[in-house]
């Protein structure tokens, strides 16, 4: 059990499948149950990162489910939740139901998606009154407040007025990820990675290619080989 910040902290690691070089992972019910069992507060991840991965609504309400018959507290970290690939779509956890909703406190931001970390401006959605009480006493108590800057870019951001940008980033985003993809299973076939289904995030696994020493001499070596 890893203590963070006095916080004791328990993990569910994904079972990682592997076909030719490409990587997959899925939730390991049995750890998923005996850790549920044990915990106050789910964190999840989705668009997962690193993996990009998006949780099926299957997993989602299963995951939820569990919490819920446990007495868990389910925090959904959805901030890649706009980065989609493809025409993959996504389902904020909350939307699978009103009990899910009530269990559960989703955390937005324009930050990834618009690139505007630097001016400060996350959320929390909390349906439940009770619980937004409680989360709202301990933001205030902590003093975080949003700065005005922030407040007026993420309005700005997810207002509608930036769709079309969005729409071509994701366009952007999808043919990076191919390139990453095609490029690595062609030429380093001994590195494994995922297909993201959002984010701009790649997972490589090099463990397979026997680097030792230098990452930096390794990748350079790689580049002058193809690039002379
Ligand atoms: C999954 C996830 N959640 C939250 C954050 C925090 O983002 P920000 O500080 O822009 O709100 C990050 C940043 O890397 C992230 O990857």
């Amino acid at each position: 059990m890893k203590n963070n910040i006095g916080i004791p902290q328990l993990e569910s690691p994904l079972i990682k499948r592997v076909v030719g070089n490409i990587l997959s992972y899925e939730i390991d019910w049995d750890v998923f149950e005996m850790q549920v069992k044990k915990a106050g507060m789910f964190l999840l991840c989705n668009p997962h990162n690193p993996l990009g991965l998006i949780f099926s609504r299957k997993d989602l309400r299963k995951m939820a489910e569990l919490c819920i018959k446990n007495n868990v507290l389910i925090v959904s970290d959805e901030i890649h939740s706009e980065l989609l690939l493809d025409d993959n779509k996504f389902t904020p956890l909350a939307k699978l139901s009103a009990e899910i909703a009530k269990h559960t406190i989703t955390l937005v931001a324009p930050s990834k998606t618009f690139n505007i970390a630097g001016l400060f401006c996350g959320f929390a959605i909390i349906t439940d009154n009770e619980l937004r009480d409680r989360y709202e006493k301990e933001v205030n108590h902590q003093r975080m407040h949003v700065g005005s800057m922030g407040l007026i870019a993420a309005q700005s951001a997810f207002s509608g007025e930036c769709d079309g940008w969005l729409k071509e980033l994701r366009g952007y985003l999808t043919d990076n990820r191919d390139f990453l993809v095609e490029y690595v299973t062609e030429y380093m076939p001994q590195v494994r990675l995922t297909v993201p289904d959002a984010t701009y995030l790649g997972w490589l696994d090099f463990t397979q290619t026997g680097l030792i020493g230098s990452p930096y001499e390794f990748f350079l070596k790689i580049r002058q080989s193809r690039f002379q």
